[in-house]
């Protein structure tokens, strides 16, 4: 069984440098040294269901094709013609009739990125097809999640996350599917999106409605320390939810019982991926940072597939209570943003209910060095 503390906080522990926030060069460095590196969520397996079907996903400023091949498997291709570079395909979504064709000279990859087919190309001294397959990227699913990692030798996935693996399994939440995604686009900093996830000192102010459902100094954490950081806080009451209306008619989700009824779970899996565990419903969020002060976030609400199915199934109660919370959450992410961008800014002291947040400074300070 986990055991759940509040997350200390080190004697003199002080916020990031501004430079952290602001700088192109931290920036691009932390697209080579975490984005290119790290495994990074970038779609459900849903998106991605039947064999041919494909997503076209971003990760370290890098255009990839996510797709399913005809096995079941997912493949990840980086989206780049292997004849003049050319991307193959743009963004969004869609399904291949059987194989993957450049639309410039229509070189035509199969499913699993071998090249089929490149016109002409027999009369051409020393070529083969078999040296020109689309560039591989490794994949990984866990929970119904699909990750990638752009690393040349990427850390075995079930290694570096094995602190999560089974942990959620009362909430099943492979089994669960989308019923909403809403994308934000913010003017602050990545960190600053993680760093607000991790603390509740901001609610009684920032969000009135949900301290009202939920008190915010009831937080404590199985995981306070490294690329993992998270726990829960209660519910003011058995069968509430964070809902507008605070209450669901919604069944719990997988096996959830007992004192996990009272619980919403919140964990900020390193470096861009929140995810939100009520009794009812999982929320998670994938962060896309754009540039040192833009981030683009994408939202996204799972729901059982059996409550789903039901006619009078409506998530709007879970999707416009966060909906509000997420933009009260961008608004002072956005003037922390624009606060840090002074001349004046330096680090400030944490206090007692932000231990997550030194700890999250600590695991970057030791990424990024
Ligand atoms: Fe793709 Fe020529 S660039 S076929
Ligand atoms: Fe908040």
């Amino acid at each position: 069984m986990a055991t759940f503390v509040k997350a200390s906080v080190p004697a003199g522990a002080r916020t990031l440098e501004g430079r952290w926030f602001l700088s192109p060069e931290v920036f691009a460095a932390e697209q080579e040294r975490i984005f290119a590196r790290e495994w990074i969520c970038v779609a459900r397996e849903e998106q991605v269901a039947e064999p041919g079907q494909y997503v076209v996903v971003s990760v370290a400023g890098e255009s990839l094709i996510l797709t399913r091949g005809l096995s079941g498997e997912i493949h990840a291709f980086y989206n780049v013609c292997r004849h003049r570079g050319t991307r193959i395909c743009e963004d969004g979504s869609g399904r291949f009739a059987g194989s993957i064709q450049c639309p410039y000279h229509a070189w035509t990859y199969g499913i699993d990125g071998a090249l089929k087919a490149a016109r002409n190309m027999q009369d051409v001294a020393g070529f083969s097809v078999a040296d020109y397959g689309l560039k591989r990227v490794a994949a990984a699913r866990w929970e119904g999640f699909v990750f990638v990692c752009l690393a040349e030798q990427p850390a075995a996935f079930d290694e570096a996350f094995a602190p999560l693996l089974g942990r959620f399994a009362r909430w099943n939440i492979a089994a669960l599917r989308t019923a909403r995604t809403i994308r934000y686009e913010l003017q602050c900093n990545w960190k600053l999106v993680v760093q607000n996830y991790s603390e509740c000192y901001h609610c009684p102010l920032v969000h009135p409605q949900l301290e009202r459902l939920s008190p915010s100094d009831s937080g404590r954490n199985d995981l306070d320390e490294g690329p993992f950081l998270g726990g829960y806080s209660e519910l003011r009451a058995r069968g509430t939810s964070l809902t507008t209306s605070g209450h669901s008619g919604r069944a719990p989700v997988g096996s959830v019982d007992g004192a996990d009824l009272d619980r919403v779970y919140y964990y900020a899996i390193f470096p861009s991926m929140l995810l939100s565990l009520h009794p009812d419903y999982v929320m998670v969020h994938t962060l896309h940072p754009l540039a040192p002060d833009r981030t683009a976030i994408d939202c996204s609400w799972l729901f059982d597939p059996s409550e789903m199915s039901k006619a009078d199934f409506d998530p709007s109660d879970a999707v416009d209570f966060w909906d509000m919370t997420n933009r009260q959450d961008w608004d002072v992410n956005e003037r922390t943003q624009r606060g840090i961008a002074s001349r004046s800014y330096e680090p400030g002291p944490y206090s007692n209910a932000e231990g997550l947040l030194a700890a999250f400074d600590r695991h970057y300070r030791s990424v990024m060095r």
